[in-house]
């Protein structure tokens, strides 16, 4: 059949076909281009005997980069990788440079080839014609097929090339869809998270700004009686204490607010040394003692000395906020203990510190908004009452000392939180 709507015959048209359904299958399986590109050329390959066929890609510089030629020698392929087009770029560059397909049929006498005569003869190429890959009318790479001799394409042939290249043009947009969905979804989760991060920043600042106003009215309302009436001695001190308590409760979030920022901005000096967790636990105990009395709750430490890797000050911190709150929260006459252990069951290399307390417990459900800013839980703030900021803070400086803050918490049996911190190399050495 030479004439007619097409010059390929009944089992060429099917051939086609075939390959076009199992190319869709490919690009709907998710395969890669250069997958999809080169079973295209492999296709093309066979229904014209002792061809070779290439698909060259533009790069987003305007060059040509290989895209698939499973049968030109890796030599050739890579000599022309980064073909820049023009008028005298060989076939493919050529194609690009006028917008139109370039056929030359000797590839020794063409000018258009005279750069390139050399390769030519050392890869046995005597023919090459290529069109041009389009996407939405814009030209997005090339479609050669190289002859050995000096050739020129018969109607058969160039048939077989328009709906080999359209196919390639179909896979070539595909994947630029492909990947600018990927671009846009990839965009969009950026978007998601600065949205959450913002949130969460008006969050946190709503909640600083109400845990500062109930201080700063009480000092408000001191400093107006003090200033108005005439009030006796007592009433007087009670007033100034009062002013007192406050605005160190106005310090301490400040501090904390600012500690928590410094430690998220990575902005923390952290002056990592091998530091003996029971000494620290020991001072805390020490430091504790008047809030343990006023509990009726015992605080006690045990475990010998372990080394870790810790900024002392903000080991102690830590240590303190989760003491603390073990304290806060305990029943009386039960005990709070610190557990330091030379060896850590959750990384090997760590040692850690557990605070054990007796309390009430915190049921699963609010476990996840422990190490939220100013979430006391429900908790009333009262008079020893925090403002919420000790866990995330705790957490935070843990693991700016490299290390990881757990709590585990059981209804009706208490609360265990875990401090977990790199040993030394030579005690983690002694410990094996
Ligand atoms: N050991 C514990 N037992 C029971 N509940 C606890 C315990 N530790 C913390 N919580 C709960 O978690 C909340 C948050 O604790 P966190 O240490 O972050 O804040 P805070 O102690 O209320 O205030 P701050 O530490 O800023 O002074 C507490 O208000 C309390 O409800
Ligand atoms: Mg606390």
């Amino acid at each position: 059949m030479t004439g007619g709507p097409t010059t390929l015959s009944g089992d060429e048209v099917t051939a086609v076909l075939d390959r076009q359904t199992s190319v869709m299958e490919q690009l709907a399986a998710g395969d890669r281009l250069s997958d999809v590109l080169e079973g295209i050329v492999v296709a093309l390959e066979e229904l014209i005997p002792g061809s070779r066929c290439s698909v060259l890609l533009l790069d987003d510089a305007g060059v040509l980069r290989h895209g698939a030629a499973p049968t030109l020698p890796a030599g050739y392929s890579s000599a022309i990788d980064g073909l820049e087009p023009g008028p005298l770029a060989g076939s493919c560059g050529t194609a690009v440079f006028l917008g139109e397909q370039v056929v030359v049929t000797d590839v020794l006498s063409d000018p258009r080839w005279a750069a390139f005569r050399d390769l030519a003869v050392e890869h046995d190429i005597g023919a090459c014609w290529s069109s041009p890959i389009r996407s939405e009318s814009e030209i997005v790479g090339t479609f050669a097929v190289y002859d050995r001799r000096p050739h020129e394409p018969d109607r058969r042939e160039r048939e077989l090339v328009r709906r080999f290249t359209h196919l390639a043009s179909i896979a070539v947009a595909h994947d630029g869809a492909a990947r600018e969905r990927d671009a846009r979804h990839v965009a969009e989760l950026a978007r998601q998270t600065a949205e959450r991060a913002n949130h969460a920043k008006s969050q946190f600042v709503t909640a600083l700004s109400h845990e500062l106003r109930t201080p700063l009215q009480s000092i408000t309302g001191f400093t107006e009686s003090l200033r108005t009436l005439d009030l006796s001695p007592d009433r007087r001190r009670q007033a100034l204490d009062g002013i007192s308590d406050a605005s160190a409760h106005i310090l301490s979030i400040v501090d904390d607010v600012l500690d928590l920022a410094r430690v998220e901005a990575g902005a923390m000096p952290i002056a990592l040394e091998p530091v003996d967790a029971a000494v620290v636990a020991r001072a805390t105990v020490a430091l504790t003692q008047p809030l343990a009395e006023a509990r009726n709750v015992g605080v006690e430490c045990v475990g010998g000395a372990v080394d870790v890797v810790a900024d002392r000050r903000r080991l102690q911190q830590v240590l303190l906020n989760l003491v603390s709150n073990a304290l806060r929260f305990s029943n009386p006459d039960t005990t709070v203990t610190i557990r330091t252990e030379a060896s850590s069951d959750r990384r090997p290399g760590s040692a850690s510190i557990h605070v054990i307390d007796q309390g009430p417990g915190i049921p699963d459900e609010l476990l996840d908004r422990l190490f939220v800013p100013f979430d006391r839980l429900g908790a009333d703030a009262g008079r020893e009452g925090g403002a919420g900021l000790g866990l995330v803070l705790a957490k935070r400086l843990t693991e700016a000392m490299g290390g990881a803050l757990d709590l585990d918490s059981t209804v009706g049996v208490g609360t265990h939180a875990t401090i977990t911190l790199q040993q030394p190399p030579a005690a983690s050495d002694d410990a094996r």
